[in-house]
């Protein structure tokens, strides 16, 4: 394959990647964008396969196949509420790679390299390894604090701004000893202490995040994950890496900004960590209760079918108990049948619903409910007093009044559904234990609140059979 035919193959497959991300941006739009990054990768393979990277076909054809094995393995295994512990490891992956490749890139001496070149094409690995090392550590807690394997609490050593500020000190000086060294022909030393360096800083860096944070750090990291893969492009001067890195990391970082802006946030904040702490959490810590037990009100499925079908108005509020209780079918089952009796239903989405961006709005296509019927929060937060019935599906955080009402609350400030502005509310969920932030919800113990309690799903098709008898 000549280099122009690798000029113009990377040129549509770069293409097919914006294309893919214009396309992601949009509901009705998704699955076409996913048509689109799938061609542009396999582009992205056959030129790497067939282009000149290696002559070593058999290793090549090896690590392709276990990839493409691995990735239909987890892919086909996956439930939809573990999708962002598998895109963290994922990211975690890209990381170990872009510092697996820039020690051997370092190794394997390049002679034709001299003077100024050398030194810019070190800088270039120096830094794919700083930011690979980081990704690969702060990827892994991230992983184990979203799968529940570690607690969500943030830790806040003493003196961590320090203690961050001394590791990028020693980082950049490092960076310096490393060029030098190098052009003698040297600098391993450096480049290991930098890299341990780096994997301390990222475990540091996301073991200091709280729960409520976690939205941002997952973005945060896609988009250290697409830097450090640009890095390697540049290392490897390969450009649909450089290309396709940069795209990842902006997006990345584009995402982590609106998610900041969702949670009412400063991104340097986020990263300086402590928000959300946790007293008590779906993962074990403690907190009080946000009210007193005799003001709980619970119902049966039948009165909540009977608050449902007479009511004119109704909003559903979706979180991350109707992903556990894979309720979304039901959910959309209630929906046609109270649209058929002339109930008008529309659904509330929080930017930071569930676990994952979208993570929502991917569970209702998926039952197929009409988009033209799903709003964002800004959207419908001020129908609220026009609503008869808000019913909440396994949400907790995200329809938190402490956020409004509680000033020192640890998620004060967050902007938050307020389903207590409509006449009735209906809570789904099985007890009475916090979100993934920690913090008790006064909603509960509300004058109009009414706690369906049970899980989800059993609850609604309990729902939905009354709504129909
Ligand atoms: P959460 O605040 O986590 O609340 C979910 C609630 O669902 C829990 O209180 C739980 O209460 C209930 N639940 C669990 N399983 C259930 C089941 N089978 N049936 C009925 N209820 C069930 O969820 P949310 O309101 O969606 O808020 C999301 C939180 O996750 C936010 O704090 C957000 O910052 C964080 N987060 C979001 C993301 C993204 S990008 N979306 C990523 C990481 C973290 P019971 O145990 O009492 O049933």
């Amino acid at each position: 394959m000549t280099q122009g035919m690798i000029n113009v193959a990377y040129i549509g497959a770069t293409i097919l990647f914006i294309l893919a991300l214009g396309g992601l941006s949009k509901q009705e739009t998704a699955q076409r964008g996913n048509y689109f990054g799938i061609v542009g990768m396999a582009i992205a393979l056959i030129v790497t396969f067939i282009g000149s990277v290696t002559d070593n076909y058999a290793l090549l054809l090896a690590a392709l196949a276990g990839g493409a094995i691995i990735g239909f393995v987890l892919a086909k295994k996956v439930a939809m509420t573990q999708m962002p512990e598998l895109v963290a490891i994922l990211h975690s992956g890209v990381g170990l790679a872009a510092v697996l490749v820039g020690y051997a890139n370092f190794l394997e001496h390049d002679p034709n390299l001299i003077g100024v070149e050398k030194s810019i094409h070190d800088v270039e690995t120096y830094i794919g390894i700083l930011i690979g090392a980081m990704t690969f550590s702060g990827s892994i807690i991230a992983f184990l604090k979203l799968s529940g394997k570690i607690g969500g609490r943030p830790l806040l050593l003493p003196g961590r701004h320090y203690l961050n500020l001394i590791l990028l000190l020693a980082a950049i000086w490092l960076g310096f000893s490393f060029v030098d060294q190098s052009a003698q022909g040297l600098g391993l030393t450096p480049l290991v202490i930098m890299t341990i360096i780096a994997l301390i800083f990222g475990v540091h860096m996301v073991m200091a995040i709280g729960g409520a944070d976690m939205p941002v750090v997952v973005s945060m990291l896609n988009s250290y994950s697409g830097w450090a893969a640009a890095a390697t492009g540049f290392m490897l001067a390969n450009d649909l890496l450089i290309v396709t890195g940069a795209l990842v990391g902006s997006s990345g970082a584009i995402l982590s900004y609106i998610m900041c802006k969702a949670m009412n946030r400063k991104f340097i904040n986020v990263i300086a960590g402590g928000f959300g702490t946790p007293k008590k959490s779906s993962s074990g810590a403690q907190a009080g209760p946000a009210g007193n037990a005799e003001d709980i009100k619970s119902v049966d499925a039948e009165e909540a079918a009977n608050m449902l079908t007479s009511a004119k108005e109704v909003m559903i509020i979706p979180g991350y108990g109707m992903a556990v209780a894979q309720a979304q079918h039901t959910v959309y089952q209630i929906t046609k049948s109270l649209r058929e009796k002339g109930v008008n239903v529309r659904f509330g989405i929080h930017p930071v619903a569930g676990r994952m961006p979208g993570h929502m709005n991917v569970l209702l296509a998926e039952a197929k409910v009409p988009y033209d019927i799903v709003f964002e929060m800004e959207e419908i937060n001020e129908d609220f007093p026009k609503v008869d019935v808000s019913i909440v599906i396994g949400a907790n955080d995200i329809v938190n009044p402490a956020a409004q009402e509680v000033p020192d609350s640890p998620i004060a400030g967050m902007p938050v559904l307020e389903p207590w502005n409509g006449k009735t509310t209906i809570v789904l969920k099985r007890g009475m234990s916090t979100g993934y932030a920690g913090v008790d919800n006064p909603l509960f113990y509300k004058e109009n609140t009414r706690m369906l309690f049970g899980d989800a799903n059993d609850s609604l098709e309990s729902v939905y059979k009354h709504i129909n008898a």
